[in-house]
């Protein structure tokens, strides 16, 4: 007789790089017993891979573990008493360790995202209790061995697959926690990254997405033995047979570089679509948030990929209300924002954080005064995306689809610059990368048939 599957929940919260470690969680825990549901009522483990970029971010993994907790205690009434290993992992976990055991004592475990390779050894060391009680496991070490000798390869891929090339990151801009929680910066090597993609698509990916914090500062080992970039890692990629577009995220202005920008132009796999986190348009501001440089240094970076391939669009991420931050510096960033013609962006009221230099500075801008530079800026950045989406209608995008639409009869897919499209048709579209007439562009979305 076969032992039964124990299920684990896992829930990855934040960024595609925990996405990706979400996954691999799956993948490291099936060879033990293990299978994956998608909810926690019938779980034996439930892992929360969260999030500490913003304390809303925060708050939320707090009230799902309270939620957790509801479910363990009834479970502790009931016949069967099918106890509940609950784990928190990811940056939370990193940055607050022990605490979390104490705020949250039902919590059996804390990891890190340099640590959750031990993940099985981890679940079985708690499983064995010791004089009929759980031992508490709280691992937030930063191994000298990269964890990614350690994971698994997938044994399924959606059609757009992510890839970590670079993890980490030693810029600490004065606003942020991740250097903190995803320790200093380490780019794996050409090989094994060409290896894993080669896998991806011999899964069915058509499209890879090179993650790292700054991905662009990738400068791995190649196989010859000397230090590629980010560009060069891209020309070897699109050798690969079978892959059809490439991206890679999140990318930082000061590590743009030559055999990058000769990639955007040389290479047509590579797509028109590039998010360049600029966080301000104000030159006092970037220097307060220790960008290191300046929005003309950005514009003319802006300048170089558009001469590198006329038709690339950008996306960036912004933060009002910066400690220190005036109607002029907001201003700027509107400015800013017109002159690139972003596509899309991702906005965010300035969270102060515990441990980053801007969160003990005396002149933090009010609520009211971030809730209403947010909208501002978010009216404006939806009014060239809506712009932008309309001047897609009546052209023929090509469409990678990859999921069904929340409408029955509908399957949803990206365009080179990552809208989303609807077009009526099942899952035997999934994976094709297909010729679409657009008929209608919205805010979040196009719509269109296929030719
Ligand atoms: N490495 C990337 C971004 C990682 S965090 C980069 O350098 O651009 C993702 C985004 O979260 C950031 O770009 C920033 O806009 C936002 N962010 C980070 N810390 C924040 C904070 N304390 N408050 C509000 N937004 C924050
Ligand atoms: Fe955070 Fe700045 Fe590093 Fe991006 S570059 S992860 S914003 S510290
Ligand atoms: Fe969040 Fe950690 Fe990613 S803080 S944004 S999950 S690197």
């Amino acid at each position: 007789m076969t032992a039964k599957l124990k299920k684990v929940y896992i829930k990855s919260y934040g960024c595609q790089m925990n996405v990706y470690d979400g996954q691999k969680m799956a993948d490291l825990l099936k060879p033990h017993g293990y299978r994956i549901t998608d909810t926690y009522d019938d779980a034996d483990v439930s892992i929360l891979n969260t999030c500490h970029i913003r304390e809303k971010a925060e708050h939320k993994v707090f009230s799902d573990l309270g939620r957790l907790n509801t479910v363990k205690k009834d479970r502790k009434n009931q016949e069967d008493n099918n106890d509940m290993i609950i784990a928190v992992g990811g940056c939370v976990g990193q940055a607050e360790g022990e605490e979390i055991t104490r705020q949250a004592p039902y919590v059996d475990m804390v990891f890190g995202p340099q640590s959750y390779h031990r993940l099985p050894e981890m679940l079985a060391q708690i499983e064995q209790k010791v004089k009929g009680k759980r031992r508490k496991i709280v691992d937030t070490q930063f191994p000298a061995i990269s964890k990614f000798d350690f994971l698994p390869a997938a044994n399924e891929t959606p059609a757009s697959a992510f890839l970590v090339v670079q993890e980490g990151c030693d810029k600490f801009c004065h606003f942020c926690v991740v250097p903190y929680t995803r320790g200093s910066e380490y780019s794996r090597s050409a090989k094994t990254i060409l290896e894993e993609a080669k896998h991806l698509i011999s899964l069915g990916a058509k499209e890879i997405t090179l993650l790292g914090q700054n991905v662009n500062g990738y400068h791995g080992e190649g196989p010859d033995g000397s230090e590629w970039s980010l560009g060069r890692l891209i020309y070897a990629l699109a050798e690969l047979d079978g892959i059809k577009r490439i991206r890679y995220t999140t990318s930082h202005p000061l590590d743009m570089h030559d055999e990058l920008y000769n990639a955007h132009r040389d290479v047509p796999m590579l797509m028109p679509f590039l998010h360049l986190p600029v966080q301000s348009g104000s030159d006092l501001i970037l220097n307060a948030m220790n960008r290191k440089h300046t929005a003309a240094d950005y514009l003319k970076i802006i300048e170089k990929l558009c001469i590198a391939c006329a038709d690339i669009k950008f996306s960036s991420d912004f933060i009002v209300g910066y400690p220190g931050e005036t109607n002029k510096d907001h201003k700027d960033t509107l400015e800013l924002i017109k002159n690139v013609g972003y596509v899309q962006s991702y906005s965010f009221k300035y969270s102060p954080r515990p441990g980053t230099p801007a969160s003990i500075l005396q002149t933090q801008v009010a609520e009211d005064i971030k809730s209403e530079r947010l909208t501002e800026l978010q009216d404006l950045i939806n009014a060239q995306q809506i712009a932008f989406n309309q001047s897609m209608v009546g052209q023929t995008m090509e469409v990678l689809f990859e999921r069904e639409g929340k409408i029955p009869g509908q399957v949803v897919g990206k365009t080179a610059y990552m809208q989303s499209v609807t077009l009526n048709g099942d899952s035997s579209l999934f994976g094709n990368l297909l010729s679409v007439r657009i008929s209608n562009g919205y805010g979040n979305s196009l719509s269109g048939e296929r030719i």
